[in-house]
């Protein structure tokens, strides 16, 4: 098989300024895309803002031959969404792949929560990816072929102290990326998960010495792979971390029927706890209809 190369395509990387978005930027370049490099320069709170992050970016694309224009908009808006597709299609005349990447962190345990904190992890991650894959999702459409991305954690797919707001959001793009693929199947759009671990500004604190073996580096070639044309998946997820590759899945197990023309009553739920809670005998339904 050849190399898998992006030659034609156009692709718009959030947050692409730094950390993990600035690796996906480099090598999909390297391979023959044309890139939208988003980035809004804020720190790590989203306070603030930089030309400076995306502008870096598009300097290294550019100084190893690769084609790459800036955008600093934040995500975080309607209006910012559609000015880094737009960006796309002013530059570049199309949107091929959408890797929503942007992200920071507010972390709190719930009882000390504001909501100001709530709601702009949510604008950021959640909204934002929507903001930024709807009109992109429609030129998509009318081209048929796209390459979506969204970006979960594993704080999200499981929980983690002190990140309600966080975990939230990031849960909330599996459903998001579950719809893309399903409305987009029929348009050649497909629609994946990413959950990495790296380090990054983001994580470096936490991870200490243990950092130099999650390089974003290794997380890069599964996202590559995610947004090529030969990737025949949509609708799953992915962790990727320190050289391990696995899916992630939500199942549904066969449970415990009532019997037939009986409605249960709470007892009855106690008795058959370990029929409804085995996970023995799982699938994994392609939709809401099937599940
Ligand atoms: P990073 O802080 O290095 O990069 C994130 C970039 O997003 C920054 O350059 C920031 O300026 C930009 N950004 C923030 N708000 C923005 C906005 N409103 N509009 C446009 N750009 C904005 O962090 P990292 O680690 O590379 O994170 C990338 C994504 O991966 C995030 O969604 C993060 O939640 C996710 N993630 C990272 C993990 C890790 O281990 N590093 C673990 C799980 C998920």
């Amino acid at each position: 098989m050849g190399d898998i190369r992006y030659d034609g395509r156009v692709a718009v990387i959030t947050g692409a300024g730094n950390g993990l978005g600035r690796s996906y930027a480099r090598y999909l370049a390297a391979r023959g895309a044309r890139v939208v490099v988003n980035d809004l320069g804020g720190g790590t709170d989203g306070e603030g803002n930089d030309s400076r992050a995306a502008d870096t970016v598009v300097a290294e694309i550019r100084g190893a031959g690769g084609e790459a224009v800036p955008n600093y908009d934040s995500v975080a808006t309607a209006e910012g969404g559609e000015s880094i597709v737009n960006t796309a299609l002013e530059t570049y005349g199309r949107v091929d792949i959408v890797i929503n990447n942007a992200g920071i962190l507010r972390d709190t345990s719930i009882p000390k929560m504001s909501s100001d904190n709530f709601d702009i992890l949510i604008d950021v991650h959640l909204k934002g990816a929507f903001y930024v894959t709807q009109p992109a999702f429609r030129v998509m459409k009318q081209n048929a072929y796209g390459r979506v991305l969204y970006t979960t954690s594993a704080a999200g797919l499981f929980g983690n102290f002190g990140q309600a707001n966080y975990a939230a959001a990031k849960m909330g793009l599996v459903g998001l990326s579950s719809v893309t693929a399903i409305e987009g199947a029929k348009y050649n759009i497909r629609s994946n998960v990413i959950a990495p671990i790296a380090r990054t500004r983001l994580t470096e604190e936490l991870m200490g010495a243990m950092g130099d073996a999650f390089a974003p580096e290794f997380i890069t070639p599964m996202v590559a792979y995610l947004v090529s044309e030969e990737c025949e998946y949509s609708h799953e997820i992915f962790n990727a971390g320190a050289g391990r590759y696995a899916r992630v899945f939500v199942g549904s197990a066969p449970g415990w029927t009532a019997p037939d023309g009986e409605t249960p009553d709470v007892e009855m739920i106690r008795d058959n706890l370990e029929r409804i809670s085995s996970t023995e005998g799982f699938t994994i339904p392609a939709n809401a209809m099937e599940a």
